[in-house]
């Protein structure tokens, strides 16, 4: 793999049960088998203080420019406390959600302002973006089906109506297309197995 010495920034973003938490420790195995040092983080969460703030996001019902900005708040520490110092050894980290999260559930989702986000990314996160995001896709039905398979209580996200479901989707694959250089679009409905080749294609080529 190329650029062994330098940290990469892997994010992995998708509407709700699209399989992102399902893949991202198969390909920390893969990259660790590779020689990597590999952290695996999630947001909001990270660090004790944002898995505080996880904890309200998930649960409060709040304002949405509320949610955005613990949203960003907690990302602030996670950023500093954890990603740039893992980047600066050398070490690669894998985020389940980062930015891309807060334009397609408070922007597109909720009516933030896009201006507002990118204001906020450009003090919480300077310079810094994931060097590769897989953006995990599946329609609502199959969101649903996963979701009720897992039995366990669903969050304030996953509660939201399909309408809401579906213009987080549309974000997300708008900005797959704004950005093709960065992230990649991964069919979430694929078995397991099809999706491991997929990603196992992407990583070695990057
Ligand atoms: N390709 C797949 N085929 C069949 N089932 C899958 C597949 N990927 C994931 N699942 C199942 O769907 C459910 C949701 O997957 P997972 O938790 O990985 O989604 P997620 O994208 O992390 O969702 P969330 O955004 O809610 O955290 C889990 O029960 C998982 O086992
Ligand atoms: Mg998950």
């Amino acid at each position: 793999m190329a650029h062994a010495s330098r940290g990469r920034f892997i994010s992995f973003e998708g509407v709700d049960g699209a399989g992102k938490s399902t893949h991202i420790p198969w390909l920390a195995e893969r990259l660790r088998a590779a020689g990597h040092e590999v952290i695996v983080t999630r947001e909001p969460g990270g660090t004790p203080l944002p898995e505080k703030l996880r904890a309200l996001l998930l649960a409060e019902a709040m304002d949405p420019l509320t949610e955005t900005l613990l949203m960003f708040a907690a990302r602030a520490e996670h950023v500093r406390k954890v990603i740039l110092p893992a980047l600066q050894r050398g070490a690669w980290v894998i985020c389940d959600r980062f930015t891309d999260a807060t334009r397609a559930y408070q922007g597109t989702g909720k009516g933030v302002a896009e201006e507002l986000i990118g204001v906020l990314e450009k003090a919480v996160h300077p310079g810094l973006q994931p060097d590769l995001t897989l953006v995990f896709d599946c329609a609502y039905e199959v969101s649903r089906e996963r979701l009720a398979g897992a039995r366990r209580a669903l969050d304030r996200f996953e509660r939201e109506d399909r309408a809401f479901f579906d213009r987080v989707r549309g974000a997300y694959a708008a900005l797959a297309k704004a950005d093709p250089a960065r992230m990649r679009v991964i069919d979430g409905s694929k078995p397991r197995e099809e999706i491991k080749k997929i990603l196992e294609d992407i990583i070695i080529t990057y």
